[in-house]
């Protein structure tokens, strides 16, 4: 008989398995174990230690180099790996070890053992998707939490990873944690932590109090601020004597010494740079240079927005076009896509764009402000109206756009739009009659798509479609009329 001894995860079991069949050992010589506190697994003569993987992320497409299964398998077995079952290592191997002996059955639902892989992957798959639909964020209520938002869930199967992964690229940078009976996930804005608990040897399982000391571990770790650790008051507030007493004293000086070595430098840089700071007037001679802007909009940082988007959203369209359209902020799908207008918004403006006999591709899409701003609604994110200093911090961006596309004429859809592009506040209706001059060149408002979208009937949701589209029309014209040659005096005047 042969111990395996693997991390409880798909990579170090597929790794180990590989490494088995290599050695032609047959399921039934196995004894797969997975690792838990090193004093309760004493390693004996016969331990075959095949593998030691720590780096659970690493998950190929087929479960080993020399044995080729179908894409079918490989998805069940990744699947399967999921299922909350003490023998699940062994059943996948013998999995396994069948297909590579040829077996094909292995895979069918018809097969015994195919049936039970089929039923373990068909439950993780329930479990992944109820997961995304029923974990509920919280946000904390203090001034500057961390994690801004937290969830408490308990999964059928260990898909915690895989949920932690969707979530992270569904809610920016905004901090958050989901705790777990089995273990925790955080994310710190940029990237995921897990904190696995280990499973425990029988005798200790079924402790509360051991779930409850593993998530406030985990906690404690990812709450630990480094920028802000003063020693002195830390071990005032906490005398060490008591340390030993304390679930989370044996990660203290870790953290601690983590912070000394760098972590609390680099956690300071952020707000360190923030700071307004005195002016103080030097010589020219001796003055730094003045700061770059930043460099790119994927790097900006002019107003918060940033943190709790995926990414920024840029203007899309020829680099000439002659009309540019402004919009006023991704929503969720652009958000996602790193597109302007691929939502359900995208798709209304597209449709006014045909009625005005107008491509797509002709035109120059952006929007005002280049994060999206939102907050969340049960698992939704919700759109939020961008404010006035938002507008105003991301007309930086937009005034360079404008500047290299130069476009004839300018649309603004809605008020967000407006407002940007005359760097003021003023009422949408004052401005939809007529166009009127902004920018150094010519402008046009009109409803912004999304109006259309919360129309009650069909009836207004077309008129205000067809206001869109008469505004692009004009809009076309406009352009027309401005770049045809010999039009200087109808530049000056134009018809509308
Ligand atoms: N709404 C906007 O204003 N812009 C987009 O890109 C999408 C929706």
């Amino acid at each position: 008989m042969h111990a395996v001894l693997i991390d409880d995860h798909f990579a170090a079991w597929r790794a180990a398995s590989l490494e088995a069949l290599n050695r032609g050992l047959a399921p039934e010589t196995i004894e797969w174990r997975v690792k838990t506190a090193p004093e309760s697994l004493p390693e004996s003569p016969q331990t075959l230690a095949l593998f030691e993987c720590h780096e659970p992320r690493e998950v190929a497409p087929s479960p080993t180099r020399g044995v080729q299964v179908s894409k079918e398998l490989a998805a069940l077995l990744q699947d399967a790996a999921l299922f909350r079952d003490p023998q699940r290592w062994a059943f996948l191997y013998k999995v396994l070890w069948r297909w590579q002996h040829g077996d094909r059955t292995v895979a069918s639902p018809a097969d015994a053992d195919g049936a039970r892989l089929h039923r373990m992957a068909k439950s993780v798959r329930r479990a992944k998707h109820d997961m995304i639909a029923y974990v509920r964020f919280r946000r904390q209520t203090a001034a500057a939490p961390t994690p801004e938002y937290i969830a408490w869930y308990e999964p059928a199967h260990d898909v915690l990873r895989w949920a932690a992964e969707h979530f992270s690229q569904r809610m920016g940078r905004s901090t958050w944690m989901i705790a777990t009976p089995h273990g925790a996930a955080f994310w710190d804005g940029d990237q995921l932590h897990l904190e696995q608990r280990r499973a425990l040897p029988d005798e200790h399982r079924g402790n509360p109090e051991d779930d409850a000391e593993a998530l406030w571990l985990a906690y404690y770790r990812s709450t630990f601020n480094p920028a802000r650790l003063n020693q002195a008051a830390l071990e005032q507030h906490m005398p060490v004597r008591f340390w030993k007493g304390l679930p989370e004293a044996h990660l203290i000086p870790t953290l601690i010494s983590a912070a000394k070595s760098g972590a609390q430098r680099v956690a300071q840089a952020g707000s360190v740079g923030a700071l307004d700071g005195k002016s103080i007037p030097v010589e020219a001679e001796f003055a730094q240079p003045a700061r770059e802007p930043p460099s790119s909009l994927d790097r900006c940082r002019r107003c918060e927005l940033w943190r709790h988007a995926t990414q920024a959203v840029g203007g899309s369209g020829p680099g000439d076009a002659r009309i540019m359209l402004i919009g006023e902020q991704p929503g969720d799908q652009e958000d996602l896509a790193g597109q302007p207008f691929v939502g359900p918004a995208g798709q209304l403006l597209d449709s006014a764009i045909a009625r005005a006999g107008l491509l797509r591709a002709q035109l120059y899409l952006t929007n005002a402000v280049k994060h999206f701003k939102w907050e969340p609604r049960g698992k939704r994110r919700l759109h939020k109206t961008p404010g006035q200093q938002e507008i105003a911090a991301c007309g930086y961006w937009l005034e360079r756009e404008l500047l290299a596309v130069r476009p004839a004429v300018i649309v603004a859809l809605g008020a967000t739009a407006l407002n940007a592009l005359l760097q003021r506040k003023v009422s949408l209706k004052d401005y939809t009659g007529a166009p009127f001059e902004a920018a150094g060149g010519w402008a046009i408002a009109t409803w912004h798509p999304s109006f259309a979208l919360r129309q009650q009937s069909d009836a207004s949701r077309d008129k205000v479609l067809d206001e869109i589209g008469n505004a692009l029309m004009r809009a076309r014209r406009l352009a027309d009329e401005l770049l045809a040659p010999n039009t200087q005096t109808q530049r000056d005047h134009p018809q509308g």
